[in-house]
């Protein structure tokens, strides 16, 4: 049985994997929230990152655990820098020890959202420190000399015990809240559990090098939190339309960083479900 080291465990994403136990063995970590079977891991600890990965020797690292908050990466550089640049470093200097493949977690905030439907060979060119640092992170790994892939995600949403804006805006909507969201993002929002049977069919695929693993849908914020009420037979009433001028962030935010799944489409075999789709299949965990 192929041996799989998850980083990031405790995190939505990360999350995911224990599922895939009958056909991979699965050893997950977690840094600051405890969770369940897994063990526990600082990626900014370089030595216990080497010794860690060097004992299991993984076939495969996943790695997704980064410090995903954005406007607190505007604000805390040195520690996004630590984390998502740093810490990615110390992970493929173990993988390198230990002839680990790794997929490597990365954002469509590595883009500047000019364009749109963005292709893996697009130019880079993040406007957020956040991307900037999963920038960085793409750029040791890609670097190296291990057999990677980069996986970029984008609005990732799914059950979990953090809020993540499906939770938030079912939440919102459930207190009859009123929420203003923008109509003036774009991006292709990921549903977790799909994300992460990709990232395991690029490596049952032995693919390598870039991957848009993202929903198959370029849609803005006010569409999916409409789609979110409609799905979820809450009232699509209480949301207002905003535009983006309106909102005051720490980062900036892509207008449009919709990811094309094309070549996903192409060597994978899995459907990138949409937000319909991605929506129904995460309200039957519930039924
Ligand atoms: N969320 C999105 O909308 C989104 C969009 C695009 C790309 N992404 C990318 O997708 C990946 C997964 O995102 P997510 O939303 O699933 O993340 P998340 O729920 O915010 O979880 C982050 C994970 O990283 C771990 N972590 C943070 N600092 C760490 C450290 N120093 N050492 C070890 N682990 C550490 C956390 O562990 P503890 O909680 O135990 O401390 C947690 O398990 C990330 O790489 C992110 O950049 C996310």
């Amino acid at each position: 049985m192929k041996r799989l080291f998850i980083t990031g465990g405790s995190g939505l994403l990360g999350s995911r994997f224990g599922k895939f136990s009958k056909d991979y063995e699965v050893i997950s970590t977690y840094n600051r929230n405890l969770e369940e079977n897994a063990i526990k891991l600082d990626i900014t600890d370089e030595k216990d990152v080497l010794d860690k990965i060097k004992s299991i020797e993984p076939d495969l690292v996943i790695h997704p655990a980064a410090l995903t908050n954005v406007d607190y990466c505007e604000d805390h550089q040195k520690e996004a820098d630590q984390i998502n640049a740093q810490g990615t470093l110390n992970i493929v200097k173990a993988c390198e020890e230990a002839d680990s493949k790794l997929i490597y977690v990365s954002t469509d905030f590595v883009f500047d959202g000019e364009k749109g439907k963005y292709q893996e060979n697009d130019k880079t060119n993040p406007i957020s420190y956040y991307g900037l640092s999963k920038l960085k992170g793409e750029e040791f790994v890609i670097n190296s000399n291990i057999n990677y892939a980069i996986a970029r995600v984008s609005v990732l949403y799914g059950w979990h015990r953090n809020f993540n804006y499906v939770t938030w805006v079912i939440n919102e909507l459930k207190e009859n809240n009123q929420i203003n969201i923008v109509t003036d993002e774009f991006n292709s929002p990921t549903y977790a559990e799909n994300a992460a049977e990709a990232i395991l069919n690029i490596y049952s695929k032995a693919k390598e090098g870039i991957y848009h693993i993202a929903g198959d849908e370029r849609i803005n914020r006010f569409d999916f939190a409409k789609n979110i009420a409609q799905v979820f037979e809450l009232d699509e009433t209480l949301i207002n339309p905003i535009k983006s001028s309106d909102l005051i962030r720490k980062a900036k935010r892509p207008m449009d960083s919709s990811l094309s799944v094309e070549k996903a489409k192409n060597d994978l075999d899995i459907k990138l479900l949409n937000t319909t789709e991605g929506l129904i299949e995460m309200k039957k965990v519930i039924e």
